[in-house]
């Protein structure tokens, strides 16, 4: 495996191999492996904190160089095609992590550079962020073996959205029992939704997409949202406002999923529309650990592409 576009780039064992390195690394353990003397690239269409950062500090400790290319001042933006771009930049870098708006544009920038491609998020997925999601989960959840997220169940409230998708694909691929509660039309991806519902055959996932909230997290494990409007949708706003706000992760939905329920929200997050401000700063949150999270995974990825 060379590129992380999609979570359906990895498998089970992908999937494992790069948490159980994570919780390594975040242990202080010596991996006895490094990126010495590569040089990555870093490539933000879209606003960035935690992914940019992380990544940039994740490359610096592993003891290569991180290049922070500013896209609106690249030739792309007058016209240079991706494909043009892609050629140039992989005869100096190493790989490449790019946010991109069009999922298309991140697999077109693979195919032609041929140098390891990560996705720091496309309008279609967010498999870094969830994959830091996965080891927030093993973590706090006391997991040693895969086979211990059989009994983890983890609702989604709200829009069915990239990082919705991927959290599906990867709750799929793990065995993790999902259930996503989304207003009619906010669904997640038809196509994930398919290859998920199919990997979930073989690891016994049990996956449930509903429109009522309530019902999602009965029994949950963990409830995770996000924004009702992604980067790229402002225009929307008003109207998303009102579609969403029966699906605002609150004190009394939280009463009814597990006493120990975790809260988890990949950030930024709207206090006060999407999530409360109590639930994000309350007891059952897990949300600044999860943020911490993306540090440690993003290393364990780099390793596993590039060590
Ligand atoms: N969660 C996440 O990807 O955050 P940023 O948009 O700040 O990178
Ligand atoms: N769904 C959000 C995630 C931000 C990390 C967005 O795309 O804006």
């Amino acid at each position: 495996m060379k590129n992380l576009i999609s979570i359906f780039d990895l498998n089970y064992k992908d999937i494992w191999s790069i948490v159980s390195l994570a919780v390594r690394l975040k242990k202080g353990e010596n991996v006895g492996k490094n990126l010495n003397g590569k040089s990555l690239g870093l490539i933000f269409e879209k606003p960035s904190t935690r992914t940019s950062v992380s990544f940039s500090v994740a490359i610096h400790q592993l003891g290569a160089f991180p290049l922070m290319l500013d896209a609106q001042n690249m030739q792309r933006k007058r016209g240079e095609t991706i494909e043009d771009t892609a050629q140039t930049l992989s005869r100096y870098l190493d790989g490449v992590v790019i946010r991109a708006f069009r999922h298309e544009d991140v697999l077109e920038f693979a195919a032609s550079s041929g140098i390891p491609t990560i996705s720091g998020l496309t309008d279609l997925e967010h498999p870094c962020q969830i994959l830091g999601d996965i080891l927030t989960i093993v973590e706090k959840k006391n997991i040693s073996a895969p086979a211990g997220l059989g009994r983890v169940k983890v609702a989604f409230i709200g829009d069915g959205n990239n990082v919705a998708n991927s959290l599906l694909a990867a709750c799929a691929l793990m065995g993790i029992n999902f259930s996503l509660a989304a207003p009619k039309g906010y669904e997640p991806n038809d196509e994930i939704l398919k290859k998920s519902k199919q990997a979930a055959k073989q690891s016994g996932s049990q996956i449930v997409i509903t429109s009522d909230p309530r019902k999602a997290v009965v029994d949950a494990d963990v409830i995770y949202t996000d924004v009702w409007t992604s980067m790229g949708e402002e225009s929307q706003y008003q109207k998303r406002l009102k579609v969403f706000k029966n699906y605002q992760v609150n004190s009394k939905l939280v009463e009814g999923a597990k006493k120990d329920c975790l809260i988890m929200h990949c950030l930024p997050a709207h206090r006060g529309e999407e999530i409360t401000a109590d639930v994000i700063d309350g007891e059952h949150s897990v949300i600044f650990d999860q943020a911490e999270n993306r540090l440690h995974i993003q290393k364990a990825i780099l390793l596993h592409l590039l060590g």
